[in-house]
């Protein structure tokens, strides 16, 4: 996912547009040509299944059985950390880019002062992909549009860099 050139998502966006101005948008076989894969929802069971799988070993313990998260997430815990976000479609997960998503996934949140655990061990690509494709199969629609966008608009980290003004830590 991460290795698409910048220009391929100036030529989606531009063809989007275009599709778009020419009301052709419902037409998912134009669409679907200039369109990353992750911009539409999965509907394979395989998939699906391995996400859920996956997401209840390795991630309930801390975001909960129903992706709920802890109820006081948006509260520091004592030591300034927060707890754990819901996955749900609830919080800011959509705010969060494709490539940012697995990133977070892969590493963690340790190297920006968190407490989410690295799972570079642990999982390979297709994991969290599958994982990533569980979640956002529960997401209401208009969350799952909001993200697209904004997935769209910060292909890749360079975008993001430049238009929150600041580097993202991995490491
Ligand atoms: C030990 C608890 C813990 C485990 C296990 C854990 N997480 Fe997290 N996760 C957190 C915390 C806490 C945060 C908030 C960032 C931080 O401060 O670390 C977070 C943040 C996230 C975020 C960003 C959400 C947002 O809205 O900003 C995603 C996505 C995420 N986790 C997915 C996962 C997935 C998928 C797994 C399982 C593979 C997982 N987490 C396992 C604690 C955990």
């Amino acid at each position: 996912m991460a290795g698409y050139p910048r220009s391929y998502f100036k030529f989606a966006a531009a063809l989007s547009l275009a599709l778009t101005a020419a009301g052709l948008t419902g037409c998912d076989g134009l669409v679907g040509t200039g369109t990353p894969e992750h911009h539409q929802r999965t509907t394979e069971p395989e998939i699906l299944q391995r996400g859920e799988r996956l997401y209840q070993l390795h991630c309930a313990a801390c975001h909960g059985d129903q992706r709920e998260g802890a109820e006081n997430w948006r509260q520091r815990n004592p030591d300034g950390t927060f707890p754990p976000p819901p996955l749900d479609g609830s919080a800011h997960t959509w705010h969060h880019p494709y490539w940012q998503l697995s990133d977070m996934i892969r590493y963690g949140a340790e190297a920006r002062g968190g407490t989410m655990p690295s799972f570079e061990d642990t999982l390979s690509e297709g994991d969290t992909e599958a994982i990533i494709a569980w979640l956002q199969s529960h997401w209401p629609d208009a969350i799952f549009e909001a993200w697209v966008r904004y997935d769209r608009n910060h292909p890749t980290r360079e975008d993001w860099e430049r238009d929150m003004g600041e580097p993202w830590v991995t490491h």
